[in-house]
């Protein structure tokens, strides 16, 4: 059974260990926040929810991370979120230096953990944290992707009044409007997406999908949780159960789609040992194309990480 840490016990990572312990599928989460008592009181509040929804996974608060100490698995959520007006990547130069140095806070307690990253701007957060923690690449990689195709599948649910648990997608590219949601790898029940929906009924999907952060961020003033939560539980327990089972995740690119020395969305399967496989999909002129606009994008900000000279 394993130990889970979540760094940052705000909107998501409150939100990640409640699902967590929901899902009883760990010994113990660990919430840390630079706030100690919020972490304390965020951590209670779960734990007293075990006798009424019937899990056994301890939760506790914290701000010392020598209480995190053997983590197999970290989710670091630190950080501050958008508030209207501003894109994911203005986030950098705030996020950048908490999430490099909870990065190496936790090196100091686990020697070789599993690290998610769902602080934004997502992909050089992660990129961040890979250069930090010095682990293998295989072992660090971010949250958007599930939460992307989430919100894609969502959207078509309610369009073609369906379950979403029929829906199946597959998004790539980096976590910012340049996204790519991928129509040709979307199914319903097993039928081509573009049987059941109009062209430009799809299009207008597609669009949604890409502004999704910002629609909500729209509505509630903050970023938004409960699906992003959930979607880092759903890593965790893909990776706990070593189930591979194939998710888009951001993950660190070496020539697959002619991108390497970067992080961004492909699907990957993901068990025990972090990303097994990265999955090369056979795309069409058009969606390398997108793809390459979206890593572009990405690396754009990385050259403004580079400038930060973090340590
Ligand atoms: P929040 O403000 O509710 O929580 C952030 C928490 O981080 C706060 O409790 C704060 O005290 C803590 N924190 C700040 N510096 C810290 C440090 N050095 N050590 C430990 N804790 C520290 O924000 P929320 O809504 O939980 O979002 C967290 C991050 O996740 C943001 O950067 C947001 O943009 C990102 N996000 C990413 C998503 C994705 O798909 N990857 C989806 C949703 C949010
Ligand atoms: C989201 O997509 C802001 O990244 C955050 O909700």
């Amino acid at each position: 059974m394993s130990k889970v840490t979540v760094v940052g016990a705000g909107n998501v990572g409150a939100t990640v260990a409640n699902v967590l312990a929901h899902k009883d599928i760990v010994k113990e989460v660990v919430l840390l926040d630079i706030k100690g008592d919020f972490a304390k009181g965020k951590a209670l509040d779960t734990w007293q929810q075990a006798p009424i929804d019937y899990y056994s996974t301890t939760v506790t608060g914290t701000s010392d991370y020598r209480k995190t100490r053997n983590s197999d698995i970290v989710v670091i959520t630190a950080g501050i979120p958008r508030r209207p007006g501003m894109s994911r990547d203005d986030l950098i130069s705030t996020n950048a230096k908490i999430v490099s140095s909870v990065t190496t806070s936790i090196m100091k307690y686990s020697k070789n953990p599993i690290i998610i990253i769902v602080s934004n701007p997502l992909d050089v957060m992660t990129y961040a944290a890979f250069k930090a923690s010095k682990l293998k690449d295989t072992r660090v990689f971010g949250m958007a992707g599930i939460l992307d195709t989430a919100r894609y599948r969502a959207f078509l649910a309610t369009e073609l009044n369906v379950s979403p648990k029929d829906i199946q997608a597959v998004l790539m590219g980096g976590h910012g409007d340049t996204m790519v949601p991928l129509p040709r790898y979307t199914t319903v029940g097993g039928i081509p997406v573009t049987e059941m929906i109009d062209k430009d009924k799809l299009k207008a999907i597609v669009e949604r999908t890409k502004k999704g952060g910002g629609e909500l961020v729209k509505l509630m003033g903050t970023s938004a949780w409960y699906a992003p939560g959930a979607a880092a539980a759903q890593m965790v327990e893909s990776i706990v159960k070593d189930e591979n089972r194939i998710f888009p995740c951001c993950v660190k690119l070496n020539g697959q789609y002619g991108l390497k020395d970067m992080f961004l969305g492909a699907p990957v399967k993901l068990g025990k040992k972090g990303i097994t496989e990265v999955i090369e999909l056979k795309l069409n002129k058009s969606e390398t194309k997108l793809l390459h606009n979206s890593a572009k994008a990405v690396q754009g900000v990385m050259k403004v990480f580079n400038k930060m000279k973090l340590k």
